[in-house]
């Protein structure tokens, strides 16, 4: 999708990190765009980011666990702009622990915000994206948790090798559309992502709030990758139809590489 210019992009989970620096790199390129995320203050800041960069904003409290709600957020966008051309379905969260003693809460919290919310923007997003006809593009955000092994967060990698077979299949049935798609996987990144993030309700309990979250978020990620790099290539992939997007991904190469050789050559009857 070669055009920006003009056209509009919707992106959840763009209270803060990923999400945030995507919107104000889609308005930096000349688009309008809504945003969706639980985080109502956040969404403000952000909205305050795209109008700074010239750019229209909408900004949607969505919690996109809930379908109703990922349904009026795309409504509400088209109601607003008159159509949608480029689609992130960004939000996550993460709990951390042994993949048996993790409570159910926590693995079904976590699989509802980054695996059924992606279920949820597809299911309200794709339609809206083939209906003008015009080229467009959806980008879900996966992780290095959705194509390697790591350990103590199974409902987070679950969650994301969940995505990346979606958006498999979603490349495939979208192929000969002007609908374009891609799989942002990235390593580590400079957020707010804790990989035990709070559950809601938490952040209130933390000794001070959310400067806590944001610190255990910087500890955790003190290599990653400046969201706004992130951001600056999925537009690239958004222009130039790349299906993966795999930002700082360096580190984890070898481990894939040996991990799909041993694929390859497990026995197979
Ligand atoms: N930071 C990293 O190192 C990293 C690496 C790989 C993938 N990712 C992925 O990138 C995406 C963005 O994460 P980030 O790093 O910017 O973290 P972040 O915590 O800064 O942003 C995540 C956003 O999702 C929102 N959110 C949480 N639950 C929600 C819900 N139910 N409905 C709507 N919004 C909700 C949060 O309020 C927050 O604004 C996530 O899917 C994450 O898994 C992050």
């Amino acid at each position: 999708m070669r055009e920006l210019q003009g056209r509009i992009a919707a992106v959840t989970g763009a209270a803060s990190g990923i999400g945030r620096a995507l919107a104000v790199e889609f308005a930096a390129q000349g688009m309008h765009v809504a945003i969706a995320d639980v985080d109502t203050a956040g969404l403000a800041g952000t909205a305050d980011a795209v109008r700074a960069h010239g750019g229209r904003a909408l900004a949607v409290p969505t919690d996109v666990r809930d379908a109703a709600a990922v349904e009026r957020f795309a409504e509400a966008v088209v109601t607003e702009f008159g159509a949608v051309h480029v689609v992130c379905n960004n939000a996550g969260v993460s709990r951390m622990g042994l993949s048996w003693e993790i409570p159910l809460e926590d693995w079904e919290w976590v699989l509802d915000v980054a695996f059924w919310g992606v279920v949820h923007g597809v299911r309200s997003f794709v339609p809206r994206l083939l209906a003008h006809g015009e080229p467009g593009h959806l980008v879900n955000t996966s992780s290095v948790g959705g194509l390697a092994q790591v350990p103590y967060i199974a409902p987070y990698t679950a969650a994301k090798h969940a995505v990346v077979g979606l958006t498999r299949s979603l490349r495939a049935e979208l192929t000969g559309t002007p609908v374009g798609v891609s799989l942002l996987c990235p390593g580590p990144v400079v957020s707010n992502m804790d990989p035990n993030t709070p559950r809601p309700g938490e952040v209130e309990q933390l000794a001070d709030g959310p400067a806590a979250l944001a610190r255990h978020a910087r500890e955790a990620h003190p290599q990653g990758m400046p969201a706004e790099h992130v951001a600056r290539m999925t537009v690239t992939a958004v222009r130039e139809e790349q299906f993966y997007v795999l930002p700082n991904l360096a580190d984890f190469l070898p481990a894939l590489e040996s991990d799909f050789k041993a694929q390859l050559s497990a026995p197979t009857r």
